[in-house]
């Protein structure tokens, strides 16, 4: 089985080059699943439902959220009822969504899970004992668990990938927007990169309009943000996984910076 995860897709310019990319790389690789981050999906920070049909009409079959999971408070309304997108499943359990489910391709079904580290972030839940739980779960319906692990903190993730190392397919890293070149394959068959990196704007600051953020780190005044213009940068990971053991077998990253 082959999957393609993109790193935190950023506004209209992200899910453009996401689009095109998705098409391109169905050419060159043969993939049977397509994961995003979507946290940054509508205009920077947050989804909605027409930008997540927008998404799977481009190929991408589950989303994963992360800290912007509520920015668009329509989220709300309809992420219930949307069994191909997971929330940080170390939320408190009473909130809306869920934050594991299993999608289902031409090639099986796929455990998808999405935890978001603490250390930087807002203080939820135990990410290491929500991620356990929810393994214990998709267990009982698939072979192959892709974790998305959203994390500010290197150590945090890479704690994550080695306490579930054999026990799920892969630990990806999002949140930071930057790409690390640290992808593996730990002892046991977790494929992991600390950081998938980010599908938006390249010459923006971690996907935002430049001056607005150097403007906010020198004056400290209340800044609105806006999604940056001009070539975009397209982040993802490929990742091949042995159906049978659910071990991955090969993990890829993938830069390309587009003149969209
Ligand atoms: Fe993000
Ligand atoms: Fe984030």
């Amino acid at each position: 089985m082959n999957l393609l995860f993109i790193g935190d897709i950023v506004g209209n310019p992200g899910r453009k080059a996401a689009k095109e990319m998705i098409k391109r790389l169905k050419k060159e690789k043969e993939i049977d699943f397509c994961f995003a981050n979507g946290e940054n999906s509508a205009g920077g920070s947050g989804i909605t439902y027409v930008v997540a049909q927008e998404l799977y009409k481009s190929g991408i079959q589950g989303i994963t959220l992360g800290n912007h999971t509520w920015s668009k408070r329509e989220v709300t309304n309809f992420i219930d009822s949307d069994k191909c997108i997971v929330r940080p499943a170390n939320y408190p359990t009473e909130l809306p969504g869920f934050g594991s489910t299993v999608i289902k391709g031409e090639k099986g079904e796929v455990g998808l899970l999405n935890i978001m580290g603490r250390v930087y972030m807002d203080s939820i839940d135990c990410p290491f004992k929500a991620a356990e739980r929810e393994i214990e779960h998709l267990k009982n319906f698939v072979k192959i668990i892709v974790i998305d692990m959203h994390a500010e903190a290197t150590s945090e993730k890479h704690a994550l990938a080695w306490h579930l190392d054999g026990k799920v397919s892969c630990v990806l890293g999002t949140h930071t927007h930057v790409q690390t070149a640290d992808e593996r394959i730990l002892p046991f068959g977790t494929g992991y990169i600390t950081d998938v990196g980010m599908t938006g704007p390249y010459d923006g600051i971690i996907g935002v309009e430049r001056e607005r953020v150097i403007n906010k780190f020198i004056t400290h005044m209340p800044t609105r943000f806006e999604v940056a213009h001009g070539k975009v940068q397209f982040n993802g990971a490929y990742l091949e996984i042995d159906e049978k053991t659910g071990k991955t077998l090969k993990i890829e990253r993938i830069f390309e910076v587009l003149e969209v």
